[in-house]
């Protein structure tokens, strides 16, 4: 198997980079500092004392990748020149440089295979098809990544395509094979940024970022109990990110923790001349970025609504229905005002994408901007999305892979273009359900987030460009991870910050994983 010698190329490739180095971290001799599940504030907070450098960090997560990584397929390449990078970091911070000392410098993250990078890692987005090919520059995030001081780490598994082929199932590549949840690892992992999720959750890496269409980021986060946030639309730039559609792709932070995602956004969000839509939503971030709003009593004055149908249809009685029934108390307890039984117009027909218009739309302008993306590359084997298509056809008859299909593709490779009439009323159509719907709901009643689980909501948050932020809620019997997810209006990243972190610090839900079977 392809995906198998691959995995053999990687823990080879780990030896060689760890070879290298004088192995051995013992951070905690003379500390009882612990790297694995210290947030990035602890860590700045070590390297600061003196008592942890990034390459000791750097080490630490290496050994992680080379014990767990073969069971859970969350990385797909480590960056061959991630100890060079944390020994300058070092070096920049032992000589006193100003900027050197806070957010994400020296930090090691974890980008998904869908973000380009312009160094010795592939941008494939988990696809054997693009493997080689060139990318002319980093990508927005990566170029604000590199410029705060992160150390890129690697590219994590994903579902192939970030999940618009259409046919392999949540967290397989190609290339990267399956990504399993590290909780239950027969449990769903969700996607499609699954590796991202699961890495962290892992501590294999301090943190991560994921792409979000729909469903993308919130997804692997609640099922792998980790914080995931979805920003605004364009918030963060998509530039350089091997696209679905602009009308709904974001990058936002995965992490372990809302104090580490709140590091993150600040580190990514703002403008990116590549992506001129982040002009426009750049007008949201508040001056002072993201981590301001790290309030332990942010939970005061809010007003939360929530929808029972579809979102919290459980029986009563079940283990479900009884956590939640505790956590709308904390939340009252904890100064906000939770307002119940809402509902939204035609919800069914917003969180339905045949109907709601979201399939065609996406579907047509994928096409148009994934053509686009792999007309700008500096080289790929691929140009087009029929050659995708005869790509997998070819590759999956050489039975190097499984026999997924591509239904997505296909789909999208019939769409005549954007002045179809069919695809302006998919677009008119999202435009008044969004209205009518959830900014009806938040401004009616004032709201500054609406409570949902699990990844239900997301179809709503994708065709309206709307934030949302799931946080660690729980574990089903048999040891599955599930969230909460607080959802927002445009622009409503800091008083979902305020929420998240404040239930987070009340509730403190989240454990390691223990690789249950
Ligand atoms: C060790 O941990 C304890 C409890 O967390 C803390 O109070 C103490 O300051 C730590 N010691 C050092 C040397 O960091
Ligand atoms: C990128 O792909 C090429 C071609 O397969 C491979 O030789 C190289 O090692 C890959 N890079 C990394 C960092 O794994
Ligand atoms: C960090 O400081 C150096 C020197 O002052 C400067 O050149 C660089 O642009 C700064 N980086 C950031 C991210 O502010
Ligand atoms: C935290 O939130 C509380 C309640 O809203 C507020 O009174 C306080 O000023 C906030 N603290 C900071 C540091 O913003
Ligand atoms: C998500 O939550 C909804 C509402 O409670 C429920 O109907 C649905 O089965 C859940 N889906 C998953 C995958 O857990
Ligand atoms: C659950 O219990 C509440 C009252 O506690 C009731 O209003 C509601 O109808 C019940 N729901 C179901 C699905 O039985
Ligand atoms: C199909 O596979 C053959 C044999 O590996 C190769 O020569 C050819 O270029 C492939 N075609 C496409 C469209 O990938
Ligand atoms: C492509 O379009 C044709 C004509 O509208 C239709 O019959 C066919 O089912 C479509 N194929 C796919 C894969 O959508
Ligand atoms: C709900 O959808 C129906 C059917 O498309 C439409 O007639 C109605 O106006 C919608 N309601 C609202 C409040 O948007």
């Amino acid at each position: 198997m392809a995906t198998q010698s691959h995995h053999r190329i990687l823990q080879c490739a780990l030896l060689l980079v760890i070879i290298s180095c004088s192995f051995g971290v013992n951070v905690s001799a003379a500390t009882n500092f612990s790297i694995a599940e210290a947030t990035v504030a602890e860590l700045q907070a070590a390297f600061k004392q003196n008592i942890l450098t990034s390459r000791q960090l750097v080490e630490f997560y290496l050994s992680q990748v080379l014990k767990i990584n073969s069971r859970i397929r969350g990385i797909i390449e480590v960056n061959p020149d991630v100890l060079t990078l944390a020994d300058q970091a070092d070096q920049e911070r032992w000589a006193g440089s100003p900027n050197s000392t806070s957010g994400l410098h020296g930090i090691p993250i974890l980008l998904k295979d869908n973000m380009g990078t312009k160094d010795k890692l592939n941008t494939t987005a988990g696809s054997f098809a693009l493997l080689g090919s060139v990318v002319p520059r980093d990508s927005g995030v990566a170029a604000k990544l590199r410029a705060t001081g992160a150390i890129i780490f690697g590219k994590a598994g994903l579902s192939e395509w970030a999940h618009y082929r259409g046919g392999p199932p949540s967290g397989w590549s190609g290339r990267g094979g399956q990504a399993l949840n590290p909780y239950v690892m027969s449990a769903d992992p969700r996607g499609s940024s699954t590796g991202s999720a699961i890495s962290v959750a892992s501590n294999m890496v301090a943190v991560a970022l994921g792409t979000e269409t729909d469903g993308s980021i919130i997804g692997p986060s609640y099922a792998n109990s980790v914080v995931g946030i979805k920003p605004t639309l364009a918030l963060t730039s998509r530039a350089g990110v091997v696209p679905i559609t602009a009308r709904q792709d974001t990058v936002g932070p995965i992490c372990r923790t809302v104090s580490d995602a709140a590091y993150v956004l600040d580190a990514i969000a703002g403008y990116d001349p590549y992506d001129t839509a982040t002009s426009t939503a750049s007008e949201f971030i508040p001056p002072g970025g993201y981590v301001q709003f790290l309030n332990a009593s942010g939970l005061k004055g809010k007003r939360l609504g929530i929808v029972r149908n579809p979102f919290f249809n459980f029986p009563n009685g079940s283990y479900m229905a009884q956590a939640f029934q505790k956590h709308f108390q904390t939340l009252s307890q904890n100064g906000a005002t939770v307002v119940d039984n809402l509902v939204i117009a035609n919800i069914s027909m917003i969180l339905n994408s045949s109907l709601s218009g979201e399939a065609i739309a996406t579907s047509t302008e994928f096409k148009v901007t994934l053509n686009t993306y792999l007309s700008e590359l500096v080289s790929s084997p691929i140009r087009t999305l029929a050659d995708a298509i005869a790509f997998n056809l070819n590759y999956s008859t050489l039975e190097m892979i499984p026999q997924y299909g591509q239904s997505l593709f296909l789909a999208a490779e019939n769409t005549t273009g954007t002045s179809n009439p069919v695809y302006q009323a998919a677009l008119a159509n999202m435009k008044s359900l969004t209205e009518n719907g959830f900014v009806k709901l938040m401004t009616d009643y004032n709201l500054d987030a609406m409570i949902t689980m699990n990844d239900t909501v997301t179809p709503l948050l994708a065709i309206g460009g709307f934030p949302a932020i799931s946080v660690p809620a729980g574990y089903a019997p048999n040891g599955a991870p599930f969230g909460i997810c607080f959802n927002g209006l445009q622009g409503y990243e800091p008083r979902l910050i305020e929420i998240a972190y404040a239930f987070e610090q009340a509730t403190k839900i989240r454990k390691p994983p223990s690789f249950l079977v």
